[in-house]
């Protein structure tokens, strides 16, 4: 199948580009490298032994994403292309909802010009909102806290309607929790610019010694020991889960939201012991006020991805931990993104 991938460039995006190639699809990356680099391109074909189609363009730009998706003869999108951090989010509304909002009806505008209507959209835990009960489940209510997880209830939201309108729709809204980790070859992985903002990458940072000390947002939560609990999952287990949402829509029509989730919550500390284990490497810490906006804990019931996609994660915390420190390892000797 010819796939597009919009921020196929991007962390996530590349990763599943993998996937998909290695099952034999022709993918076509389309990013406006905002958060992502070039190389990456390389990278994949390197990986997969295959040249991999890149179109420098923004998802906002409907008639290069038409012209793309016809040139390509695409069948399926799958949507990556957004903004993600939750605390830019809260400073830069307008450029979020531009982003994440208007870039989504911009791809809809393009699939529908062409007659596309197979489509995963990477959506987010986050749209559960504070956790009424614990492991969430797709029927969860959902709300949102700040403008990234508004912007992707609104897509959400907006993509059910879609759905609704015409039978020929197949949309999967995949609901990531902690995406972490990266390929086993280190060529790709997270490159966060800047300070990191999530856990996993500045613990990476702090056993390479580029960054002094962890912050641990919070010790008094409701949780074992009082650190925040999270789902995180094997960035190649997420991109396999996206290989098995196209083939669960081939026989599906209309709209699902799934989660895409170990269903095993870990607390930050057991996440700096897990990391200081596989690489050998201290990692001091300091506990500091929490994060304004966290929840204490947030892990997935997966088995909807189980029973309807046919999809479980595989991958456990050593992995993710062993995977994560080649990459940094590597990236620190400049031959990765
Ligand atoms: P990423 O930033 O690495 O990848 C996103 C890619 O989209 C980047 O390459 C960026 O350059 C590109 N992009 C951004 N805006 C664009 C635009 N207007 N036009 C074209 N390209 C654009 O992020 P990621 O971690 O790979 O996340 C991918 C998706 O998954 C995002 O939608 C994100 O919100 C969602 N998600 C991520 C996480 C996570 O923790 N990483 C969790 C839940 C959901
Ligand atoms: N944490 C620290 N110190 C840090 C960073 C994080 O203690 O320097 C803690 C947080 O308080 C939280 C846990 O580590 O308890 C995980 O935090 P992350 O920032 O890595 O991840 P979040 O669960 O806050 O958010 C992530 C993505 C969101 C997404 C959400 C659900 O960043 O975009 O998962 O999918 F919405």
């Amino acid at each position: 199948m010819n796939i597009l991938l919009t921020g196929g460039t991007g962390y996530i995006g590349s990763h599943t580009a993998v996937v998909l190639a290695q099952a034999g699809h022709d993918v076509v990356l389309y990013d406006n490298l905002s958060n992502s680099d070039r190389r990456v391109v390389n990278h994949l074909a390197h990986i997969t032994g295959r040249p991999m189609t890149f179109v420098e363009g923004d998802i906002r730009d409907a008639e290069l994403l038409t012209r793309t998706l016809r040139a390509a003869g695409i069948e399926a999108v799958i949507h990556f292309a957004g903004l993600k951090a939750v605390g830019e989010s809260v400073d830069k509304p307008v450029e979020y909802y531009a982003n994440n909002v208007q870039g989504t009806i911009s791809l809809l505008q393009a699939m529908q010009a062409v007659s596309i209507g197979t489509l995963v959209f990477s959506s987010s835990a986050t749209v559960y909102g504070e956790p009424q009960y614990l492991p969430l489940d797709e029927k969860h209510p959902t709300s949102a806290t700040n403008p990234y997880g508004r912007s992707k209830l609104h897509i959400e939201e907006m993509l059910l309607d879609v759905a609704k309108s015409d039978q020929r729709w197949r949309i999967a809204c995949l609901r990531y929790f902690n995406p972490v980790g990266a390929h086993d070859s280190a060529l790709i992985g997270e490159s966060p610019r800047g300070i990191p903002n999530n856990l996993m990458p500045y613990i990476a940072q702090v056993a390479a010694g580029q960054r002094q000390a962890l912050q641990v947002f919070g010790d008094d939560y409701p949780t074992p020991d009082g650190t925040g609990v999270r789902d995180y999952i094997h960035v190649m287990d997420l991109a396999r889960g996206h290989l098995a949402a196209l083939g669960f829509l081939a026989h599906h029509a209309g709209w699902h939201a799934v989660n895409l989730g170990t269903g095993h919550g870990s607390s930050v500390l057991e996440m700096v012991r897990a990391f200081e284990h596989v690489s050998g490497q201290s990692v001091p810490y300091k506990i500091t006020p929490r994060r304004p906006g966290d929840v204490a804990a947030c892990y997935a019931k997966a088995d909807k991805a189980a029973r309807e996609l046919g999809w479980s994660a595989q991958l456990g915390l050593e992995d993710m931990c062993r995977s994560t420190w080649k990459f940094q390892r590597q990236s620190e000797s400049g031959s990765s993104r």
